[in-house]
């Protein structure tokens, strides 16, 4: 249970994460790169990419990850002293330079890589339900798995062995037209869905209408 908690903070503190190619970069472009290009005397420092930013510049590192006080980077910045002959970067641009750096200074968001792929198993409710003629089975892997998807009637009999495959971690979805297995239209009424992913079997019913 704690970790379950741990894990929500962890991942809710990713959601705020500042993105450096949308949100760092595009401030380096319009403030900075005008000078600090590449092979440029601005004390050694590139900023037209996120490599050139990371390499040392004439006073070395200008940025420590994780610790924007100690950053030349933001010290330039937040004294007014960069950008050069220009105006200073706003309040807002200084701080997100310092969230940028405390975060780790990645060129990537951790959450990016974690948010696509869900923590739990889970056959969601289909959508529409009840429906006709066409309903969609969302399901979440959270590993690579073989799955089944199995459709019965009422009876426990099979009606369609809608998905059996070796399929890849994510948010998946099917449809369902309500036909069996012979492509046959099925009538109306109450079915069963079923998914096996690994160890995990999921029932969940749905309502066909005609
Ligand atoms: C008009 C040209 C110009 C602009 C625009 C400019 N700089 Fe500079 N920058 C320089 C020059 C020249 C130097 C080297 C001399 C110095 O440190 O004052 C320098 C030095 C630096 C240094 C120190 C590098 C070292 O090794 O000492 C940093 C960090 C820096 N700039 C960051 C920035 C950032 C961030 C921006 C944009 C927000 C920016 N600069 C915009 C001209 C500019």
């Amino acid at each position: 249970m704690k970790m379950y908690i741990l894990a929500i903070v962890f991942i809710s503190n990713l959601f705020a994460q500042v993105d450096y190619n949308t949100q760092i970069q595009t401030i380096f472009n319009a403030n900075c790169t005008s000078c600090h290009m590449y092979g440029n005397a601005s004390g050694g420092l590139t900023l037209t990419s996120y490599s050139g930013v990371m390499t040392n510049s004439n006073s070395g590192a200008s940025v420590v990850p994780g610790d924007h006080a100690n950053s030349l980077l933001w010290q330039k910045v937040n004294s007014g002293d960069m950008p050069q002959n220009n105006p200073d970067l706003n309040s807002d641009e200084v701080d997100l330079i310092a969230q940028w750096i405390d975060e780790g200074a990645l060129e990537v968001q951790l959450s990016i890589i974690d948010e696509t792929l869900p923590i739990t198993y889970n056959l969601q409710n289909a959508y529409p339900n009840p429906f006709n003629p066409v309903t969609t089975l969302r399901y979440d892997l959270p590993e690579d798995a073989l799955v089944n998807i199995t459709i019965y009637d009422m009876m426990g009999r099979i009606v369609s062995n809608l998905v059996s495959s070796q399929q890849n971690a994510g948010y998946n979805s099917i449809q369902w037209d309500a036909t069996n297995n012979t492509g046959q239209p099925v009538s109306a009424g109450l079915y069963l869905y079923t998914i096996q992913a690994g160890k995990f079997r999921q029932t969940k019913k749905m309502v066909l209408l005609k």
